[in-house]
């Protein structure tokens, strides 16, 4: 998730200079950002599971919304980047109001 905050951090900071080229190369590291390690899958598995299918199809929204940003992104229209990019944004809110709030009360006793 830390990987996905920085990469969000410099595609705002590409799109503020217009460098689409740089957006092109970080949206992929999103969409096809690593597996958490197995353990780690387990535990919010074991948490998620009578909501899997939802956390999945989250998972799955952001992937490819993070993929259409970057084939947007190699057109170098700077409008329809900014949408893509707010798409995906969306994408990111959509699970963690769903699922960070209780995650966290879950695994580290915070409201
Ligand atoms: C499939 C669900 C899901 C999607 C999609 C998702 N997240 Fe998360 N995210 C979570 C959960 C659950 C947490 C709480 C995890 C924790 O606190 O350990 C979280 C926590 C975070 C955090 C808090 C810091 C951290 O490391 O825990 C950041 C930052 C973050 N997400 C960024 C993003 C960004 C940026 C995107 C979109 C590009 C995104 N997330 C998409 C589920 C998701």
């Amino acid at each position: 998730m830390q990987d996905m905050s920085k990469n969000m951090q410099v595609i705002t900071g590409a799109i503020s200079r217009e460098d689409w080229a740089l957006v092109e190369k970080t949206a992929p590291l999103i969409a096809d950002h690593p597996q958490p390690p197995m353990f780690e899958k387990m535990r919010i598995f074991a948490f998620v599971n009578t909501d899997i299918g939802q956390f999945k199809s989250h998972d799955g929204k952001t992937h490819e919304a993070a993929r259409i940003l970057g084939v947007t992104a190699a057109t170098g229209d700077g409008h329809a980047i900014i949408a893509d990019f707010a798409t995906l944004q969306d994408t990111c809110l959509m699970c963690h109001e769903q699922f960070r709030k209780p995650f966290q009360a879950y695994f580290y006793g915070e409201e």
